[in-house]
């Protein structure tokens, strides 16, 4: 059956419900997370409190710009700007930024400061996250390095979550007038596609290259089941990320990878509609599911429904809500007791009999899909203020 007649549509009531669920779950949580952020993941439902370390405390710093914007409420305002500063001593002391993650870092956090206030502490923390964004491109591939030293031979590779760590790239080439940064944005977008795209539309996560000669070597999953497999999140960032690629460049690629990794995501969605971690497991199964992998892929069909526009544009709209409808009702937190997040049922990792990954933050709310669920309501609202 057509995915679209699966699905209910979208209430006005239901959206003003969720939001204002959304809103007061992380209102309840300014006293406690200004000064510390919140943790990658929840632990049985609540979020430990952590410093900003990892790649992942952007996500709550764009949640608390989300709420300022939907509300209009200054104390989300200030909570943030408190962050922002926090982001700029992170960068200007180096802690914990050897790798590729300054967009998911700085795009939510101190973008979003620049742009919803003009905050120049934002605008500089962001642009001096870009400057180390490009200090990891590799002239021999012509890709960006994911993670660890630029001399660990064994890290000479790119991942498809990267994607969603060019916009900042986009975004520095924009407010500088210096066009080095989506130079090696579009460079790096082109060799990431035509390498992590499989003949079914399936992406890798993962890609090794030769250090001498730069030659593209073999995909090799990190956090997906197996090397072959399509990891749930994996394939929600190329889709995302690629539709981000056409929004910001218009390329031709970008459009058709786009439309690619998304027939394949929503062609393997279980009968419930809410992804299990890989793909290679379907229903029944008792895999935990990564409702954040769906949050991630509403908003990518919210960023290329507007790029694309007409009937065309208005059609992915129109089954984006119908997802976030399911989404809602599937994985939003409506009971403040059981938990302090937004969305139930993310998978951080999941060990498998071939991966390298430890159990984490399995069947718990993640600080990422909470934020993209956010994001999905603020879009809906026309409160969006394109941090990507
Ligand atoms: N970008 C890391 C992850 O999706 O887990």
């Amino acid at each position: 059956m057509d995915i679209e007649t699966r699905l209910a549509p979208l209430s006005d009531a239901f959206v003003a419900n969720a939001i204002r669920n959304a809103v007061a779950i992380n209102e309840s949580c300014l006293d406690g997370y200004t000064a510390e952020f919140k943790y990658s993941h929840s632990r049985n439902g609540f979020y430990p409190k952590s410093g900003n370390t990892e790649w992942t405390t952007g996500f709550w710093t764009g949640q608390l710009w989300l709420c300022y914007s939907l509300t209009g409420d200054e104390r989300f305002r200030r909570a943030a700007l408190v962050q922002v500063d926090s982001f700029l001593e992170r960068i200007e002391k180096k802690i914990d930024v050897e790798h590729h993650d300054m967009g998911f870092l700085y795009s939510p956090s101190c973008v979003a400061a620049y742009k919803h206030t003009g905050s120049e502490t934002g605008r500089k923390a962001a642009l001096l996250a870009a400057d180390n964004l490009i200090s990891r491109f590799h002239e021999k591939g012509q890709f960006i390095q994911a993670w660890g030293s630029l001399e660990n031979r064994n890290e000479y590779r790119l991942i498809v979550d990267c994607l969603l760590n060019l916009p900042l790239l986009y975004w520095a080439s924009g407010t500088t007038g210096d066009g080095k940064y989506s130079d090696i944005a579009g460079r790096h977008f082109n060799t990431a596609l035509s390498c992590v795209l499989r003949p079914d539309g399936s992406t890798y996560h993962t890609y090794y290259f030769d250090p001498q000669t730069g030659a593209p070597l073999r995909g090799v999953t990190a956090q997906g089941n197996r090397d072959g497999s399509p990891w749930a999140r994996g394939q929600a960032w190329a889709v995302y990320g690629s539709a981000l690629g056409y929004s910001k460049t218009g390329s031709s690629l970008a459009l058709s990878v786009f439309h690619k990794t998304l027939d394949f995501f929503l062609s393997h969605l279980p009968d419930d509609i809410i992804p299990y971690w890989d793909f290679d497991f379907t229903n029944p199964s008792t895999e935990p599911r990564d409702s954040s992998a769906l949050a991630i892929v509403i908003c990518g069909m919210m960023e290329a429904g507007d790029a694309i526009g007409g009937e065309e544009g208005r059609k992915l709209h129109e089954l984006a809500l119908r997802l976030l409808a399911r989404l809602y009702e599937e994985c939003a937190v409506k009971d403040a007791s059981i938990s302090n997040g937004l969305l139930l049922h993310g998978t951080y990792a999941r060990k498998s009999e071939y991966n390298t990954c430890r159990n984490r933050g399995v069947d718990e709310c993640n600080i990422w899909g909470d934020y993209y669920y956010l994001e999905a309501l603020a879009r809906v609202k026309g409160k969006w203020e394109a941090y990507w």
